[in-house]
């Protein structure tokens, strides 16, 4: 395990809600190490939107502490949160479907100054997600779901984040394009790119990701490395539909 300091992010025992509602976090740590893919799992609900909002300041935390690269951001709101490096791609669908893929993907870049880099970060969505490279000047709206997601990932990558927060990438997505949406996943993690990915999808994310964390009544119920809580029988029968070994027909 990595030492403090070491996380690119780290919640620690945050506790978050909305208005005077119950709380909907309630002691909840999740850590995301360089250069990984961790998945946050659970049902519909359980808070897992809610952890990315308080990762990428949408939501302020009533307790706890977040860090990236071990420095306290705790406060911070959205804007200066993706300074921080942390880039948020939201729940269900955020393209702008009258404009260009271009244009869609360059909002990302709207807090950058420096036309070289600019430039620069095009390339590398271009050749991370192809689709972005071979449809630059069409509509975004003429794009398929799964492409549209990819115009999506672009425009986070932008900012080059050291994790980007991905809600759901999955949700309505057909099954070749789901695959093709969890492909992407670990090639932006294998282009440096920490994700602290949030599924429904549990089984599929907890294939994709390095680490996985199942979340239950506001807090991390179980985490540790994906492909043993995919082993394990009880969290099949419990978060992952079927049992592991008893798939039916
Ligand atoms: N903007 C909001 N205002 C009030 N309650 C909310 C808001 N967003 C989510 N909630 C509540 O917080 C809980 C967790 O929601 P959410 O984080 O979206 O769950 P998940 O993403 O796991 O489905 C739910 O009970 C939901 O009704
Ligand atoms: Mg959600």
């Amino acid at each position: 395990m990595a030492a403090e300091g070491e996380y690119l992010l780290e919640l620690t025992d945050i506790e978050a809600g909305y208005g005077r509602a119950a709380l909907v976090l309630r002691g909840l740590t999740v850590r995301v190490p360089p250069a990984s893919v961790v998945c946050l799992v659970g049902p519909n609900g359980a808070g897992k939107s809610t952890v990315l909002k308080v990762a990428s300041g949408m939501l302020t935390p009533r307790s706890g502490r977040i860090t990236v690269c071990g420095r306290d951001v705790t406060r911070l709101g959205p804007q200066q949160m993706l300074r921080a490096g942390l880039s948020h791609v939201l729940q269900g669908h955020s393209v702008f479907k009258e404009m260009t893929v271009s244009e869609n993907v360059l909002l990302g870049a709207y807090t950058i100054r420096d036309r070289a880099e600019i430039a620069e970060r095009v390339d590398f969505v271009k050749t991370l997600f192809p689709v972005v490279a071979e449809r630059w000047g069409a509509l975004a709206g003429a794009l398929s779901g799964g492409q549209q997601k990819q115009v999506e990932f672009a425009r986070s990558l932008m900012v080059s984040p050291r994790v980007v927060l991905l809600d759901e990438p999955s949700m309505g997505l057909d099954p070749k394009a789901t695959a093709t949406v969890f492909e992407q996943v670990v090639r932006m993690r294998d282009a440096g790119t920490a994700v602290l990915l949030v599924e429904q999808n549990a089984r599929r994310a907890l294939e994709t990701a390095d680490l996985g964390c199942v979340l239950d009544l506001g807090r991390v119920h179980i985490s540790g490395p994906a492909p043993d809580l995919l082993a394990d029988p009880k969290l099949g029968e419990l978060y992952l539909g079927s049992g592991t070994s008893t798939a039916g027909s």
